[in-house]
């Protein structure tokens, strides 16, 4: 029988594409997810992949009761041998506005999801984790020891949290084992067009923005700030696509399988950083399609330049990256694409 994982968060950007991954690899994803960032149309497009909808949980994961109701009734249908915790709030600017959101959404469901593990035995936990944990590092490329710094944003004091409630409950005594996957930025949609990322209302990460602007159905890109001390001006970070990001979720379960015992972080990313300027060139090389773009004034927040040492999870995980920027630009505007259709 295949292994199940369910997988809270399935519906959104990033595990979405990890469900394609983990029925590709064998296993049996149960999703748990309250679509409330994300639509149900991602399920269409999930079974226009897989050929059948994946087992689906409506719940709320920061709902202690609705959470242990929904792993009773996944528990009593076979073993669960693992989980991928994705679903938290993930918008950096709201979490300024709203701290009490992020912090009551991000954490309680962490906690209620290692409660769950207890009681049902589940042994291998994957945390969704965010290189924002790093803040602006002192060194590039930033590597698994560098220290986790303040916080800029509530929303990157919950990873930071969650990393930390992980830890200490792994170092408890629990027979959990975690991984703990600092994410870069992922960018990009699955290949077929089928799935990608479904930002409602107006977008904050560079890429749907740059999509949409492409589209005209935006107003020009504005580049935030082009005076960083950078080659061009422009900040630098780690674009990866959703896919290879997806695929090192079915490595960290591989790996978790052979672990006795661990907690362990790992990094995310290409080990290649990109310019603002750089990515929005590679767009227009990849699709033919120019961007409008103008230069504005910095994003406040907005760190110089960040991309990741991968070499740990390279090593560890055996795992690599196979899709270039210009892939995961492409895969970004045909997904683009299909939304205007
Ligand atoms: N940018 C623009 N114009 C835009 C949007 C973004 O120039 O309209 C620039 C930003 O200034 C930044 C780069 O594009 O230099 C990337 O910005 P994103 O908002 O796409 O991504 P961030 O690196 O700011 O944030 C991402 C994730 C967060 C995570 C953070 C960790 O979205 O969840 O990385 O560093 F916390």
């Amino acid at each position: 029988m295949n292994k199940r994982v369910v997988v809270t968060g399935g519906a959104g950007y990033i595990g979405s594409h990890t469900v394609v991954e983990l029925v590709k690899a064998g296993y049996t994803p149960v999703i748990l997810d309250d679509f409330s960032n994300s639509t149900k149309e991602v399920l269409s497009g999930l079974k226009a992949i897989l050929g059948f909808e994946p087992a689906l949980e409506e719940v709320d994961c920061s709902s202690r009761t609705e959470l242990l109701q929904a792993f009773d009734r996944i528990a009593a249908e076979g073993t669960i041998d693992g989980i991928i915790h994705f679903a938290a709030f993930k918008a950096v600017g709201e979490s300024t506005q709203r701290p009490l959101k992020y912090y009551a959404n991000n954490i309680a469901s962490t906690v209620h999801i290692l409660e769950a593990s207890e009681t049902h035995n589940v042994s291998n936990l994957v945390f969704s984790s965010s290189c924002t944990v790093y803040g602006q590092p002192d060194t590039i490329p930033v590597d698994e020891e560098a220290p986790v710094k303040g916080a800029e944003s509530p929303y990157g004091y919950t990873k930071q949290v969650c990393e930390r409630i992980i830890t200490d409950f792994v170092a408890s005594g629990s027979p959990l084992k975690a991984a703990l996957l600092r994410y870069f930025n992922p960018i990009g949609a699955h290949p077929s067009s089928h799935i990608g990322e479904l930002p409602l209302g107006h977008p904050n990460n560079l890429v749907p923005y740059l999509t949409q602007a492409a589209a005209k159905l935006r107003d020009p890109l504005t580049v935030f700030g082009s005076d960083y001390p950078t080659p061009d001006g422009t900040c630098i970070r780690d674009y990866i696509h959703v896919m290879d990001l997806a695929n090192a979720h079915v490595s960290a379960l591989h790996w978790l399988s052979e672990q006795e015992n661990a907690c362990e972080a790992f990094n995310l990313g290409t080990g290649h950083g990109n310019s603002v300027l750089e990515v929005i060139q590679a767009f227009e090389q990849a699709t033919g399609v120019p961007v409008p773009h103008n230069i504005g004034a910095r994003r406040p927040g907005d760190i110089t330049a960040i991309f990741a040492e991968a070499s740990k999870a390279r090593h560890e995980l055996s795992w690599t990256c196979k899709y270039s920027l210009e892939d995961a630009l492409r895969d970004a505007w045909n997904w683009q694409c299909t939304l205007i259709d």
